[in-house]
C-alpha cells in the first residue's frame, strides 16, 4: 500500500483496524457491547469470580492493561500471568474463574499450553485471538477474534491496540452486567466509538516523532516510565524499541524508578514519560522532576495541549484526550512511531528483526 515497511503499515492502519475490531459491537442505542462469543456465555458473565489473564510478549502488556479495565469496570479481581509461567506453577483455578488467553497468532506454544492447563483445572477459559481458526481459537470455550487483518511485521501493533479494545468491551460489558451505571456504560460506549478516528490524530505526530528519534538515536539506553494503566503502555514502548532498534529500554512504574534504576540516569539519557491527564498526573510531573535533576532528557506524552509538560520536559509528544481507562489506545501510538524510526534510522531490518519470529512455537 505504498508504505515503506509492513510495521508501518500496520502502524498507520489502526484507525481503520480498531473501527474493524468494535464494528458492530457497541451497540450505543441499547447502551450495549454485543459480542457474539461472549453471548455464548450468557448469564455466566456476572458470576464470575476472578478473572486470570494470560500471553507472551505484547499480548501479555495487553492482558496488564485488561487488568485495570476488569478491576475498574467490572470490579472483578484480576490477574495477569505470563502463559510461560502460569503453565509450570500449578495454578490455584477455584471455581468461578474466567480465564482469558491472548494471542495474536493463536499458536504460541506456551500459550495453548497454559490454556489447556487451566482448563483442565476447570475454568472457563475465552479467547481473544486474531488469527482465525489458529489452535487457540479452536481450543476456547468461547472467544473473541480481534479482526485486526494479517499482521506481517514481527513486532506487534495493530494486534496490540485492538486486543486492548476487545478488552475494554469485554470489561464494560461485564460490568454492565454487575454494578456499572447506564450513563457510564453509556459513557464508555461513546469514548470507544470515536477512539479511531482519534487515533488517526494520533499518528499526524509522525513527523515530529521521526525528527526526535533523529536527535536521540546514537543513544543505547532508554527509560520508558507510566503510571496506573500506562504503566504497561511503558513497558510496550521499551519492548517495541528494543525489539526492532535494539536500543536497550526499559519500562516501569514511574514510581518504582527511583527504587534502583534512577541510578541508570545520566547527562541526556533519554526517558520517555507517559503522562495523560489523569489521576497520577501530578504524581508523573513530580517523577519527571526526578529525571531532569539527574540530567535525564525527558520526552513526554501528553494528552492535549499541556502547559506544565511543556515547560517540565524536553519534549512534548501530544494525543487527543480520551477517558483516562482508555488512553492507552492513543498514548501508545507515538511509542510505535518512536521505535519504527529509530530502527530505520538505524538501519535495522525493521519487519524480520534478528532472533525474533512472528510465531513462537517452541516452548
Ligand atoms: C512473539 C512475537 C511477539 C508476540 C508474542 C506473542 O514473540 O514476536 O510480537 O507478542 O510472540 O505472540 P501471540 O501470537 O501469541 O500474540
Amino acid at each position: 500500500a505504498g508504505y515503506e515497511h509492513h510495521m508501518l503499515k500496520e502502524i498507520h492502519e489502526q484507525p481503520v483496524s480498531l473501527r474493524n475490531a468494535m464494528g458492530g459491537r457497541l451497540d450505543l442505542r441499547s447502551g450495549r457491547v454485543t459480542l457474539g462469543g461472549l453471548s455464548r456465555l450468557g448469564r455466566e458473565l456476572a458470576s464470575f469470580r476472578r478473572v486470570l489473564i494470560t500471553g507472551c510478549g505484547t499480548a501479555w502488556h495487553s492482558g496488564l492493561i485488561g487488568e485495570y479495565l476488569f478491576e475498574e469496570l467490572a470490579r472483578v479481581p484480576t490477574e495477569v500471568e505470563y502463559a510461560s509461567e502460569l503453565r509450570y506453577r500449578n495454578p490455584i483455578v477455584e471455581g468461578g474463574t474466567l480465564a482469558i488467553v491472548i494471542s495474536q497468532s493463536g499458536e504460541t506454544a506456551d500459550t495453548l499450553a497454559a490454556l489447556r492447563e487451566v482448563r483442565m483445572k476447570g475454568a472457563t477459559v475465552f479467547g481473544v485471538v486474531n488469527m482465525v481458526g489458529s489452535t487457540i481459537a479452536r481450543e476456547t470455550d468461547a472467544g473473541v477474534y480481534l479482526h485486526a487483518g494479517p499482521e506481517i511485521g514481527v513486532a506487534s501493533t495493530k494486534a496490540f491496540t485492538a486486543q486492548v479494545a476487545v478488552l475494554a468491551m469485554i470489561a464494560t460489558d461485564m460490568g454492565r452486567r454487575r454494578h456499572l451505571s447506564p450513563e457510564r456504560t453509556q459513557e464508555i460506549l461513546e469514548a470507544l466509538e470515536t477512539i479511531p478516528e482519534k487515533v488517526g490524530q494520533a499518528l499526524q505526530v509522525e513527523s515530529q516523532v521521526q525528527a526526535l528519534a533523529g536527535r536521540l538515536v546514537d543513544r543505547d539506553n532508554w527509560l520508558y516510565l507510566g503510571r496506573g494503566v500506562n504503566y504497561p503502555v511503558a513497558l510496550e514502548g521499551a519492548l517495541k524499541l528494543k525489539e526492532v532498534s535494539y536500543i536497550h529500554a526499559e519500562g516501569m512504574p514511574a514510581a518504582e524508578m527511583k527504587h534502583g534504576p534512577i541510578a541508570l540516569i545520566d547527562e541526556g539519557m533519554p526517558v520517555v514519560v507517559v503522562a495523560p491527564r489523569d489521576s497520577t498526573y501530578d504524581k508523573v510531573l513530580a517523577n519527571i522532576e526526578e529525571v531532569r535533576g539527574r540530567g535525564g532528557r525527558v520526552i513526554a506524552v501528553a494528552t492535549a495541549a499541556d502547559p506544565d509538560l511543556e515547560r517540565l520536559a524536553d519534549e512534548v509528544i501530544s494525543v487527543p484526550a480520551t477517558l483516562p481507562i482508555l488512553s492507552p489506545l492513543l498514548t501508545t501510538v507515538p511509542l510505535q512511531l518512536l521505535a519504527y524510526h529509530a530502527a530505520v534510522l538505524r538501519g535495522q531490518n525493521v519487519d524480520k528483526p534478528r532472533n525474533l519470529a512472528k510465531s513462537v512455537t517452541v516452548e
